[in-house]
Order: C-alpha cells, then sequence, then structure tokens
C-alpha cells in the first residue's frame, strides 16, 4: 500500500513558500475538473498504458523462459524508457530476485555506447547462454541499433547456424527496423503496443520480461498497477495522483518549478531516474513544464540539503520511503568512546530517522516537502507506484495543457544524428 503525506506543503506549516488557502480556493474547481477528465479517458480507453495494464497475459514470456531453459544471461539493450523501467524493477526488487532458483542473470547494457562499457559487458557473459533482449519502440534508436549490430556479428562469428536464438526483441509490433529483421530473420519477438510510448511502457513487456526472467512476481506488480487504477478511478479527486499533481500545479504557479525526487532506500535510486524521465519528457514542453532532480537520500544531505535548505527557492522536495524494510542490522550495546548513543539503534531506523529529519529541517526553513512511504517494498507495491506516478503525470499534463504523449525535443536529436551519420 501506498499512501502519501503532504502537510509540509502547505503555508499553515511552513509559511509564505508553502500552498496557501487562495491558491487552494483559487485552483478548487481545476481539480474537479481534471480529475473528471482523466476518469473519463481512462473509462473510454484513452490511454494505451492503462489499456495494456488492464489485458496484459503474461503467458507468451512465461511460455518463452519456459522452453529457453539455456538461457544463463539476459543482456537487456534499450535506452531511456526502453531501459529505466527495467532497471528501475531490477533494482527495487534484488532480494526478492535472489531467493528464485534457478533465475536468470539480468544485465541492463543499453543505455551507453561507450566502448570501455562493451568491454566490460563482454567481459561479463559467456555467449553462449546468453540472449541478447534488443529493446526498442521505434525500431531504430542508434545507441541500441549499433549495440545490437554488434553483438549480431560476433554471435554469428561465434555460431554460424542458430546464431538468432542469442536474440529477442521487444519493439513495434508492425514497424521498424527490428521488426523487419525478426520477420526475415524469424527472431522472438515481443510487442510494445503501438499506443505505449518508451517512459510508460515499465508494465509491458519492456519491464515485465526482464522481470520474469528474474523470477520475478509480474502478476502482483501487474495487480498493484490495477488496483491504483481502480482506486483513481473511485475517487479521482482525492487519489494519490491527483494529489501529487495538483500540489505540484498549486507550487508550479507559485513560481516552484524544480522538483526533486528522493528516495530514502538505495533501492529506489533508479525509481528515481525513471521519474527523472517520466516528468521530464511528459512535461517539458511549449516554454512550460516541471524539472525534475534527483537526488538520492541520505547520501545528498551531505552533498546538495545545504542548497535546498537554504539556496535560491526553486523546488519542491519528494521523499520516498519504506514502512517495513525486508531485512534490517540491529546493535548491541555499542563500547566505542563517543558513539554509546548508537546502542540498539538499527539501520531501517536509521534511514527513518534520516528522512524525517530532513523533512523537518526542509520545512522549517520554508522549503514545500511531501513523502510517499510504501508499507513494504514488493512487486505489489512496486506496481503501484508507477501506475500513481504515471497517472500523477497525465493529471499534471491536464492542469498544465501539455500533451504528455509526445517527446518532439527528443526526436529532433535523434534526427539529426541519423543526418549526422548519413542514415536516408
Ligand atoms: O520515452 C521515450 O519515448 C524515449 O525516451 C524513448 O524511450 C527512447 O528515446 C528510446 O526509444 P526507442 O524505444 O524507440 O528506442
Amino acid at each position: 500500500m501506498i499512501t502519501a503525506n503532504l502537510e509540509n506543503l502547505f503555508a499553515h506549516k511552513i509559511g509564505k513558500n508553502g500552498i496557501s488557502q487562495e491558491t487552494e480556493h483559487e485552483f478548487a474547481q481545476e481539480r474537479v475538473r481534471v480529475g473528471e477528465a482523466v476518469a473519463k479517458n481512462i473509462s473510454h480507453g484513452a490511454y494505451g498504458f492503462v489499456n495494456s495494464v488492464k489485458h496484459q497475459s503474461l503467458k507468451s514470456i512465461s511460455d518463452y523462459l519456459a522452453e529457453n531453459k539455456w538461457i544463463k544471461s539476459m543482456v537487456v539493450i534499450g535506452i531511456g524508457g526502453s531501459d529505466l523501467g527495467g532497471r528501475a524493477i531490477r533494482q527495487a526488487l534484488a532480494s526478492e530476485a535472489k531467493t528464485q532458483h534457478p533465475h536468470i542473470n539480468v544485465l541492463f547494457h543499453g543505455d551507453s555506447p561507450d566502448p570501455a562499457d562493451i568491454d566490460w559487458l563482454l567481459d561479463r557473459i559467456a555467449p553462449t547462454n546468453t540472449v541478447f533482449n534488443i529493446v526498442s519502440k521505434s525500431g531504430g534508436t542508434v545507441e541500441t541499433m549499433i549495440q545490437y549490430a554488434l553483438f549480431k556479428q560476433k554471435m554469428q562469428k561465434l555460431k554460424s547456424k542458430n546464431w538468432q536464438r542469442h536474440f529477442v526483441f521487444t519493439t513495434d509490433p508492425d514497424e521498424g527496423a527490428l521488426h523487419k529483421e525478426a520477420k526475415l530473420h524469424k527472431i522472438k519477438t515481443f510487442s510494445i503496443p503501438e499506443d505505449v510510448g518508451g517512459r510508460y511502457s515499465v508494465l509491458t513487456h519492456v519491464g515485465l520480461l526482464p522481470a520474469m526472467a528474474l523470477g520475478l512476481d509480474a502478476h502482483a506488480m501487474l495487480e498493484g498497477a490495477r488496483d491504483s487504477i481502480k482506486k483513481f478511478l473511485e475517487q479521482p479527486v482525492n487519489s494519490i495522483p491527483m494529489l501529487v499533481s495538483w500540489a505540484q500545479y498549486l507550487l508550479y504557479s507559485q513560481g516552484i518549478k524544480t522538483s526533486v525526487i528522493m528516495p530514502y532506500s538505495a533501492r529506489l535510486n533508479e525509481f528515481g531516474q525513471w521519474y527523472r524521465q517520466l516528468w521530464a519528457e511528459s512535461l517539458g514542453k511549449e516554454g512550460k513544464g516541471i524539472l525534475p532532480i534527483f537526488a538520492k537520500g541520505p547520501a545528498d544531505q551531505h552533498s546538495q540539503l545545504q542548497f535546498y535548505t537554504q539556496g535560491e527557492l526553486m523546488s519542491s522536495f519528494w521523499f520516498v520511503n519504506i514502512a517495513n524494510h525486508d531485512t534490517n542490522h540491529t546493535l548491541g550495546e555499542v563500547d566505542i568512546a563517543g558513539l554509546e548513543y548508537l546502542s540498539g539503534k538499527d539501520f531501517a531506523g536509521l534511514l527513518n530517522v534520516e528522512h524525517q529529519a530532513t523533512a523537518e529541517s526542509l520545512a522549517n526553513a520554508g522549503r514545500p516537502n511531501a513523502t510517499i512511504t510504501l508499507d513494504k517494498l514488493d512487486p505489489y507495491t512496486l506496481g503501484e507506484l508507477f501506475m500513481n506516478f504515471e497517472l500523477a503525470v497525465v493529471c499534471l499534463g491536464e492542469f498544465m495543457g501539455v500533451n504528455v504523449f509526445d517527446q518532439p525535443g527528443v526526436e529532433d536529436s535523434k534526427q539529426r544524428i541519423y543526418a549526422m551519420l548519413g542514415r536516408q
């Protein structure tokens, strides 16, 4: 279960930088309008990422994994939305994946075409028991395709016949170079629904194939996401996505144009990166947007917090924490001079105290901050987390009047790269 504590966003708690009662009243009607509009769109099937979660079947993935027990490593090669969600899943649920026997070692390698990184990867895999999962919605992104071309050449050299079984594609069902390549060489392909863009694709085969290769419970992840859609539809105006988006929009209208996401668990750092893409690519257009910044709790208390509490006021702060950690370490009596106060203290408790202290410091300095709490971190709550933030960004787009599903700025740079490399 996920809960949101937004107290420290309001003027009555943190003073004049918080959301004032006047602003709340001014936008009360807007909150109802946006809630109703998004709920209506969901009911009419207007959002591909919601439809796909509702109807997603996992059978083709479980069949593929059952038929290919020889796979010991899966290298996932994709970038941006074809990469960050899978990474977030693996990091958040790594401890759970470890308990699965036998599980596949899943490596993510799409985000850098740096030659040194290719060496790093080649040192870590045994090609004969590796499958390369090439993930690209467009089937053309150069960082991904250049790696596919390289690994194809390497595998063809190693195995003139049957090299194809070392590849699986996750791509558009009808278009793109990968789609054509799959047809030509009969390469196993999983589809990304035509109306689901990269940054909304974590709960399609893009994220679910790596998740199931790790042995994770993808059904539970989908259930968490589906329950979040249900909860939103029951009470759009008071749902978590609405509260997050409304608060961020009100702060935006008061001049706070960046939002810092700061998880207080190392298991959620990749989730923070996923959020960063979701917010930036969905909202940053037409001269508008809330710039997302990622910070690590508690490490960035010792790096960024000085600015956050006393520098120029430009952000709201969004902590994500876990109420009940899967594991913990508790100290006995500490007999180190000056450190006796640590006796009986535990690590989960320390994270909790650090989060509370940071939230208090920020509030005390008049800096708006909020906390999203997961009762525990498991596939179900991770599914909830993804869906709540996807719905929140859709609501924010509705508040701000921007299309959250395109990314013309990204496409422009892609076209320039293709032109420079001589692609027709
Ligand atoms: O969210 C998006 O649309 C982008 O970040 C894409 O995911 C990214 O550019 C990769 O594109 P593709 O999946 O087509 O290779």
